[in-house]
């Protein structure tokens, strides 16, 4: 069997060292246990999430002087440079704050062309997702494909909604404001289900490595997306907003997905928004049938 080699990449194996040293930093933390503190009323920080955004800073600095840094937790360094790293330094703080396994570090790389408006997006060039629980490391740079653990990974196969594990998250502030519940609810009923596991931007990568065919979610920031969306597109996947237009940084919408479903989700989407045109949902049987009828070909 042939195993693909991995490119040489340019900005993955220094950023790979610091994101797998802020993870286990983040897995000491959680290990020992730590205090929870409140940023708005449901919305919570640790020490853990301060401690690796210092030293994610600090490791950028040293490894990418000319680099920008904007990260989740307030860090604004050398925002006029050509390259921008979003880092979000604990990605899942609610479920890392109740020994919820699942967070991860992820650091999303920008490329910004002298000129480009403050509010413009340039694109992004280099995303490294680290899940310390696991040990996965996932890395991607734009045209040299996404990686698990150094081996390649591809979105899935799956071609319906109706056969598809997808997921969503939900803000921890203004949470009265967010629509995004309807959507749970209805996505649950046409897919194998709908997953809310915490840390949006492991589901990214679980997209990108075919665990996932689809994930959602309202007014995130850059930092929950900048390396995922890489990862997902670099792995065969599509980006974009709810409109099915592109992946904007600063968009407030992000929906990812296989590819091969996306069309489907965009008209759920669209149907949903206007609140009308939904198609019944099948009964089980139906289910059934419609899986046989696939099957048959
Ligand atoms: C949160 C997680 C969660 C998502 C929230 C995010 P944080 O990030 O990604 O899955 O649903 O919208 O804010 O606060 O743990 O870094
Ligand atoms: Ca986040
Ligand atoms: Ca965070």
């Amino acid at each position: 069997m042939q195993t693909a080699t991995q490119p040489e990449l340019q900005w993955i194996p220094k950023a790979a060292a610091i994101a797998r040293e802020a993870g286990a930093r983040l897995r000491e933390f959680f290990e020992q246990g730590v205090e929870t503190e409140y940023k708005g009323d449901v919305d919570l920080v640790t020490v853990a999430d301060r401690t690796a955004e210092k030293l994610i800073r600090e490791r950028l600095a040293e490894v990418f002087p000319e680099h920008g840094v904007y990260g989740e937790e307030g860090t604004r360094e050398r925002m006029e440079g050509e390259y921008r790293w979003y880092v979000d330094p604990l990605d899942g703080t609610t479920n890392f704050a109740h020994g919820f396994p699942q967070f991860c570090v992820s650091m999303g790389l920008e490329q910004r062309p002298l000129g480009l408006a403050p509010g413009e997006d340039g694109a992004i060039v280099a995303g490294v997702i680290y899940d310390p629980m696991r040990n996965e490391l996932y890395t991607a740079e734009r045209g040299r494909g996404a990686w698990l653990n150094a081996k390649p990974i591809h979105v899935s196969p799956i071609p319906v909604l109706a056969e598809s594990l997808v997921s969503t998250g939900f803000p921890s502030r203004k949470r009265h404001d967010s629509p995004n519940v309807h959507f749970y609810h209805e996505f649950t009923l046409r897919s194998h289900g709908v997953r809310r596991a915490g840390s949006a931007a492991l589901d990214l990568a679980f997209v990108a490595a075919g665990r996932l065919e689809a994930f959602w979610e309202f007014n995130l920031n850059p930092w929950d997306t900048a390396a995922g969306v890489l990862l997902v597109e670099e792995a065969g996947g599509r980006v974009g907003d709810f409109a099915g237009g592109p992946f904007q940084l600063n968009s407030r919408e992000v929906l990812v997905s296989n590819g091969l479903i996306h069309g489907e989700l965009v008209s759920l989407f669209k149907d949903m928004f206007a609140g009308k045109n939904l198609s019944p949902i099948p009964t089980p049987r139906e289910f059934a049938e419609a899986r046989a009828a696939r099957a048959a070909g």
